[in-house]
């Protein structure tokens, strides 16, 4: 059987680079050889947001540009979360298998309260729905940057003990660290990040992608100095390059006479004729949004039919039916 992967994306605003070469571009491969269920994690945006017409607009808007990169609603199980309501319902039966010792040890939850969001119940039980998520699908493998480790374990911790107290229930997921992930960096050098505005975004005005490069932070070699390949530019360059494009570059860079201007202009270039097509797409769902809306109900109903066949061998077993 084809292993099943799934992977929920938080509706934070515009994506960027980073986000593609992390994973984005790997899950849209992934539909080649698995199955891949990927939603828009609605309800987790809630336990930080409050206003209504962004929320909406931020879910809308991600769906979109996963579709556009290539997420394919056929091929996959493609959704958003709260159009699924088996996944609350899951999360509260799960809640009763979960240690409060274990979520009050969440680094995720200490660092948004330490980050100033509100200590609600919502953001405490983050990795409950997130776990729920997770079972309800019974996925086989779940992809995620280190940031998402622990919320990982929690999931395994509690299906385990749902496991252990009812039976085979539950698939234990694998979690599979994207090393990938952490390893971008933004035109700074710091790790590439919408907190800290050092992003290319994917679906930006062309001016505001051209801006963004033009600030990529360079060294102050002069033009007969050899260049460091150690730095943003050349980084961000290379995860648009095939092997033989990076020698090219690795070579201009060992070789007097570079200008920092010129590989500026040509990384622009590259980008925006990279991301065409996609940019393309999205420009056509955007402008037919009820296309879109088509295509989020029949993810939806295909994601349904596995969680309600979940949700009803879990009551079954936790005497709730
Ligand atoms: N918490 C994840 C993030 O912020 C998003 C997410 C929600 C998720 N549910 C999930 C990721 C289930 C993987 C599986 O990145």
């Amino acid at each position: 059987m084809k292993k099943r992967i799934l992977s929920g994306i938080q509706p934070s605003g515009q994506l960027h680079v980073g986000n593609y070469f992390g994973m984005i571009e790997r899950m849209v491969n992934f539909q080649e050889e698995s199955e891949l269920l990927c939603f828009i994690a609605n309800y987790h945006s809630l336990t930080s947001l409050s206003d209504s017409k962004k929320l909406e607009r931020n879910t809308f808007e991600a769906f979109v540009d996963l579709l556009s990169l290539g997420i394919d609603p056929q091929k996959s199980i493609f959704w958003v979360q709260s159009h699924v309501p088996e996944v609350t319902e899951l999360a509260w039966i799960l809640s009763n298998f979960t240690s409060v010792g274990l979520m009050q040890r969440s680094t995720s939850y200490k660092d948004k309260i330490s980050n100033g969001l509100k200590p609600n119940m919502g953001l405490f039980s983050y990795p409950v729905l997130m776990a729920s998520d997770i079972l309800l699908y019974q996925s086989n493998i779940v992809p995620v940057g280190k940031d998402q480790k622990q919320h990982l374990e929690m999931t395994k911790d509690i299906a385990l003990k749902f496991n252990n107290f009812y039976g085979d229930t539950f698939i234990i997921p694998e979690v599979e660290i994207d090393k990938n992930k952490d390893l971008i960096i933004g035109i700074d050098g710091k790790k590439m990040s919408k907190s800290y505005n050092n992003t290319i975004p994917i679906f930006g005005k062309e001016s505001q992608i051209k801006d963004q490069i033009m600030n990529i932070k360079t060294d102050s070699a002069g033009l007969n100095d050899l260049k460091d390949t150690n730095t943003p530019l050349f980084q961000i360059f290379s995860m648009f390059l095939s092997d033989n494009e990076l020698k090219t570059l690795d070579e201009r860079y060992n070789t007097p006479g570079l200008k920092y201007m010129e590989v500026k202009k040509e990384l622009f270039e590259k980008v925006m004729d990279y991301f065409s097509n996609q940019r393309k797409n999205r420009d056509k769902f955007i402008n037919n949004p009820d296309d879109v809306r088509d295509l989020m109900k029949l993810g939806a109903e295909k994601a349904r039919d596995i969680a309600s066949k979940t949700l009803l061998k879990v009551k079954k077993a936790a005497g709730l039916i």
